[in-house]
């Protein structure tokens, strides 16, 4: 059996063996067919649409990647709550069951703020589903929103290795707090999303296989991957993209680990290369992200350079992807496109 279908039929391979995987072109081809295969017998050609809402960009962190760090000079905004309503009432307009409230750790949303929103959402859209991206926070305040309505947390781990996780963030940050927040989660009964940036600085193949393994570990129902795109103004400004071809790769890889999971293809894969959530969906990605931000405030929510889908309206989005969706091959799933989790026997 090849490294690719030994890699589908155990859904593990032994470090060395994913180390050449990872480091070759070689497999590619096979990769992506197979993994597209997989990701066919579990969700079919459906694609699901997240409705995301970048509602802070204020952070209280200092991440040396991240374009709205605390010391970049940026634009700040924060929407308020009839703001993001009306972002809900479009996407659910669009056909959008899932709204994603995507957020820099910005204080102003204390517990009772936040919880507030959700139960008007909540109230709202009982069909859909609510997705909080705001970072870390105490197991309380994740009961909380979980009890108002929130039922799926987004918070990628960035890097399961101690040394690089150090190397990327101020010493004020851990790796044990963020993967203790993933548990927590878990635990409360969210759908948990995790995830990493492929190519970030300093970055070895030793730490993805690392990163693999941690997600052995949490299984997590959504992994989250795009490449590293440097933003201006922030430690890490002239550091090269990670590789659109490497991160093509990792999703077949995540697709065969993880065939259950709900897979992206991101922004920053569609940043890098004209046709890269296509090609996202084509390696076994079965999850698209349209901005529902209002158009106003997408310019300010610069993560990285030259994010893309900053100056359409929400509905353009939507008709873009719809295109790309289907000259890929896929259909929009209208679904509020729950994880399959496995039923074990
Ligand atoms: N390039 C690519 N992705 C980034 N993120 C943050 N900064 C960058 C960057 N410069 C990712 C992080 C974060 C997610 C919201 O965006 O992985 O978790
Ligand atoms: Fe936003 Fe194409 S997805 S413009």
């Amino acid at each position: 059996m090849s490294f690719v279908e030994r890699l589908r039929a155990e859904r593990d391979l032994p470090d060395e063996e994913l180390k050449t995987l990872l480091e070759t072109d070689r497999f590619d081809e096979e990769l992506h067919k197979t993994a597209d295969e997989v990701r066919q017998s579990v969700y079919g050609k459906a694609v699901y649409l997240r409705g995301l809402i970048e509602f802070t960009n204020y952070c209280k962190n200092d991440c040396y990647y991240c374009g709205i760090r605390k010391s970049n000079k940026a634009e700040r905004y924060r929407l308020t709550k009839r703001q993001i309503l009306d972002c809900c009432a479009q996407g659910y307009a669009l056909g959008y069951k899932t709204f994603v409230l995507q957020g820099g750790e910005d204080p102003f949303f204390t517990d009772d703020v936040l919880c507030d929103v959700i139960a008007a959402i909540r109230s709202l859209y009982s069909d859909c589903a609510i997705t909080l991206s705001i970072g870390e926070r105490s197991e309380e305040s994740y009961r909380l929103f979980f009890e108002s309505g929130a039922n799926r947390f987004l918070l990628r781990h960035e890097t399961a290795d101690e040394n690089h996780y150090s190397v990327l963030h101020p010493a004020v940050m851990s790796l044990s707090n963020r993967k203790q927040c993933l548990f927590n989660l878990k635990e409360i009964g969210y759908q948990v999303g995790t995830g990493f940036m492929v190519g970030s600085p300093y970055q070895t193949t030793r730490n993805i296989i690392s990163d693999l393994r941690f997600m052995q570990s949490l299984s997590p129902d959504m992994i989250g991957i795009g490449p590293f795109i440097p933003a201006k103004g922030t430690p890490f400004e002239s550091f090269p993209n990670g590789s659109v071809e490497l991160t093509l790769r990792l999703i077949s890889v995540l697709r065969l680990m993880f065939p259950h999971a709900l897979i992206p293809a991101t922004t920053a894969l569609g940043t890098l290369h004209p046709q890269g959530r296509e090609l996202g969906l084509k390696a076994g990605a079965n999850v698209v992200m349209p901005n529902l931000s209002p158009v106003e405030y997408r310019g300010k929510y610069s993560i990285y350079n030259n994010k893309i889908c900053t100056g359409e309206e929400s509905a353009q989005c939507k008709d873009c992807l719809k295109r790309r969706i289907e000259s890929a091959g896929y259909e929009i799933s209208d679904s509020v496109g729950n994880v399959k989790r496995e039923t074990v026997k």
